[in-house]
């Protein structure tokens, strides 16, 4: 099993309250990782701090065989990973011009654009909400576009914070299979949820979040497959 990344002495301290306090975490290539928590714990900034968008007090990373402190990693972790939030942005246009925004901005043309989009959505079974209006979209409609927007724009690690909450048994299900089917595809994959039960089945390691500290975390269905990440590094 190879890392992509491995993050060390994780610190974060927000007002006053030491929020991350985590010796290491690596994160496997092309697997999947839950990790959970309780409300508080600290999983929705320990996401930001890996994937770029939060400025943890010290952390080193250590990435594409380079060791940096993250505010020299912060532009690569933004390039490379995406987070995908549990209230997806989308912006008041149709589905597919959001889903074709980050390829127009990257350079790509309208009518190449257009396609790939289609295709996207072709592939999330989502054809039918091209041409709607993201904003009317229901909560378990938003966060499947903005999974098939992220997947267009191929990260590496794509970090999804709570993908199936409030979501009803068909979109959790269909949300699910999105899931599988990306891992499938070689992404690499870091999950927070509650809805154990629903990533379970996706998810090859497991952690568990407590008051900013990480600990190795039984699955309530895959005990035996718990795995401490990169134990030879002691790493929590
Ligand atoms: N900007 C902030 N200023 C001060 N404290 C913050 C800030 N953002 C988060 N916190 C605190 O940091 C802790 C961790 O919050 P975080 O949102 O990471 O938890 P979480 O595990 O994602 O919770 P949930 O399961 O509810 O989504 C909480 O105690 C929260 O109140
Ligand atoms: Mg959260």
């Amino acid at each position: 099993m190879t890392d992509l990344i491995d993050l060390n002495n994780i610190h974060l301290t927000l007002a006053d309250k030491a929020v991350l306090n985590i010796k290491s975490i690596s994160i496997p290539a092309h697997q999947c990782t839950l990790i959970t928590g309780r409300n508080g714990s600290g999983k929705t900034t320990l996401f930001k701090v890996i994937s770029g968008l939060l400025k943890p007090n010290r952390a080193t990373i250590e990435y594409q065989g380079l060791t940096l402190p993250w505010k020299k990693a912060k532009p690569i972790l933004q390039k490379d990973f995406i987070y995908l939030h549990q209230n997806p942005y989308l912006f008041d246009d149709t589905v597919l011009n959001n889903i074709a925004y980050g390829l127009y901005r990257a350079g790509e043309s309208k009518a190449v654009a257009h396609q790939k989009v289609m295709q996207a959505l072709d592939w999330a079974n989502l054809s039918h909400l091209a041409h709607r209006s993201a904003k009317q979209l229901s909560g378990g409609e938003k966060q499947r576009v903005a999974l098939t927007r992220a997947r267009i724009l191929s990260p590496r690690l794509l970090l999804l914070d709570e993908p199936t909450a409030s979501m009803d048994t068909d979109a959790k299900q269909q949300t699910s299979e999105l899931l599988q089917r990306l891992k499938s595809e070689g992404v690499s994959i870091l999950i927070c949820s509650h809805e154990t039960h629903t990533i379970d089945h996706i998810a090859d390691h497991f952690l568990h979040l407590e008051n900013g500290e990480l600990t190795p975390a039984s699955s309530s269905k895959r005990t035996s497959n718990v795995t401490v990440l990169n134990p030879s590094k002691k790493s929590i």
